[in-house]
């Protein structure tokens, strides 16, 4: 029998963990737009980066914990004090900071990774919370790989952290190697046999190696974890880590089993998981738990009979429960501005003044060729204009493109380069290719590389709508650019023009010597 109502921290990770993945990499600007959806959904601890890993890090840790409003804001550090300085520094002007330091306690890690005897990480364990807690009140520390090491080991390294002064002890499963029984046990066990274990918050952090970072994560809050570690779409290393959105709705709809809460506003979680998607260019299984696509969709006939006469038939959770309206009104040529804002804030676009106007105008015109413009339409469009702090030297004017089998495709592309009409002709093994090498030479980047190019239908049907994103390296950063028309090549050219601007704006930047936010990193940056 569960205590009634404990309260389940939830710590997101999307910022750290998840941004850590491949092609999850975020700028400065898509990371404090995920910060306004964590903190409006309510997350207590906001895991902002790594600030000692690379100078572009710490300079989005700091800008995070000085806008965060309401949320802990965490920065990752290694058991050494040149990090623990770092974090210090990064999360300091926060209005919650939090340092949190791990160190591996694995017999695998200790001995090939580290190089350390357990007696060693023991000490510097116990050195770095005492020195992170001369600095911060809140010390979180981390065992990595805890799933695989020894219980007695694990038992004296929580207990030190302890008594130098940690306030939340967190007991990963690093490499998703853990069955749910085994996990449940290991947090039993921590509170059994370490003094103090119940005074301080434990937390789980799961990776989803095995696909049971959700279900260990859960075993978990069964043993007594008070805070869960996740990202939202369960984004991460490898296979991902527990998503945010399955252990809220889980611990929600099965209230009653886990007899705990969190503080998560759920009808935040359509928006947040939208949002991450966007600034990520990642799209989402349609049968993804709570936020795909076909999450709250209804084919078969059985099914829809009984879900229209009670829906509680076969729905355990309302679509509304996480901000998924269930009788959208349909969007069309006749609808209004007011609607379609609503619409965009509800799709977690948070747009204003000039950008909703010109978004608008671009829904106009598609309305004009659609009957109905859904709501894949709309993303498509706002993922499209959000970046337009970058300058467009390039804008297209028009291009024409020839396929064949029977000669090589060709490609003549007409622009406006800072005002001026340019055009230029190119050939390639296709017509996208080929219209591409014409944008190349326009833009003056011959070395420019086109390193992913992914082109999906947003809708079905004969008038859908296509989107090309686009992932480009050039001296070496690379720029993502999207572009949507209901022609693939238009759509195709309109990304990479997006990401060239952006590569071009970031060799004027370097001209004038100007202190770009992310010099230094190696992330992506969006056009
Ligand atoms: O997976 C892991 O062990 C981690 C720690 C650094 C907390 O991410
Ligand atoms: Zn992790």
């Amino acid at each position: 029998m569960q205590e009634q109502n404990r309260k389940i921290k939830i710590f997101d990770s999307t910022l750290r963990d998840g941004e850590q993945s491949p092609g999850c990499s975020m700028n400065l600007a898509d990371k404090l737009l995920v910060l306004k959806h964590l903190e409006a959904l309510g997350v207590d601890v906001v895991e902002a980066g790594f600030a000692a890993s690379s100078p572009g890090d710490f300079e989005a840790v700091q800008a995070l914990a000085r806008a965060a409003k309401t949320a802990t804001v965490a920065s990752l550090a290694r058991c050494r004090r040149a990090d623990i300085d770092r974090a210090w520094e990064a999360v300091k002007d926060a209005r919650h900071p939090r340092i949190h330091v791990f160190i591996a306690t694995s017999p695998l890690h200790m001995e090939c990774k580290l190089r350390m005897t357990p007696d060693e990480v023991d000490a510097a364990a116990g050195e770095c919370v005492r020195y992170s807690r001369s600095l911060c009140e809140d010390v979180e520390f981390s065992l990595e790989d805890c799933s695989r090491s020894e219980r007695p080991f694990i038992y004296r390294v929580v207990k030190t952290a302890i008594d130098a002064g940690a306030t939340t002890i967190n007991l990963p499963d690093t490499v998703g190697f853990a069955m749910p029984g085994e996990y449940e046990a290991l947090f039993r066990d921590v509170l059994a046999n370490v003094p103090g274990a119940a005074n301080v918050t434990l937390s789980c952090h799961c990776h989803n190696d095995l696909g049971l970072a959700v279900a260990n994560s859960l075993a978990a809050v069964r043993g007594g974890a008070t805070q869960v570690e996740c990202c939202l779409n369960g984004i991460g290393e490898r296979a991902g880590n527990a998503s945010l959105e399955e252990i809220v709705m889980a611990l929600r709809t099965r209230h009653a089993f886990f007899g705990a809460d969190t503080g998560i506003d759920t009808t935040k979680i359509y928006g947040a998981s939208k949002c991450v998607c966007t600034v990520t260019g990642s799209k989402l299984q349609a049968n993804k738990a709570i936020v795909g696509e076909n999450a709250f969709a209804h084919e078969a006939g059985i099914h829809q009979h009984g879900v229209l006469a009670n829906p509680l038939t076969y729905e355990i959770m309302t679509p509304e429960s996480i901000g998924l309206p269930r009788n959208k009104m349909v969007l069309g040529k006749h609808s209004g501005k007011h609607a379609f804002s609503q619409r965009l804030a509800d799709l977690g676009f948070h747009l204003e003044g000039e950008r909703v106007d010109e978004l608008f105008a671009k829904f106009k015109d598609l309305a004009d060729r659609k009957k109905t413009v859904s709501d894949a339409d709309i993303e498509a469009l706002a993922r499209n204009a959000r970046n337009a702090d970058v300058p467009a030297r390039i804008v297209l004017d028009r291009f024409s493109a020839v396929a064949s089998d029977a000669i090589t495709p060709m490609g003549a592309v007409r622009v406006k380069f800072d005002g001026e009409l340019v055009e230029k002709t190119g050939t390639g093994d296709g017509p996208v290719n080929a219209c591409y090498a014409a944008v190349r030479e326009i833009a003056g980047l011959p070395d420019a590389r086109l390193e992913v190019y992914n082109l999906t239908a947003v809708d079905g049907g004969m008038d859908a709508q296509c989107e090309a994103t686009v992932k480009v390296s050039n001296a070496g950063r690379s720029y993502r650019g999207s572009g949507v028309s209901t022609d693939i090549v238009e759509a195709s050219i309109r990304a990479y023009v997006q990401a060239l601007n952006a590569a071009l704006a970031d060799e004027g930047a370097e001209a004038a010597q100007f202190d770009h936010p992310q010099r230094g990193d190696t992330g992506v940056h969006d056009a």
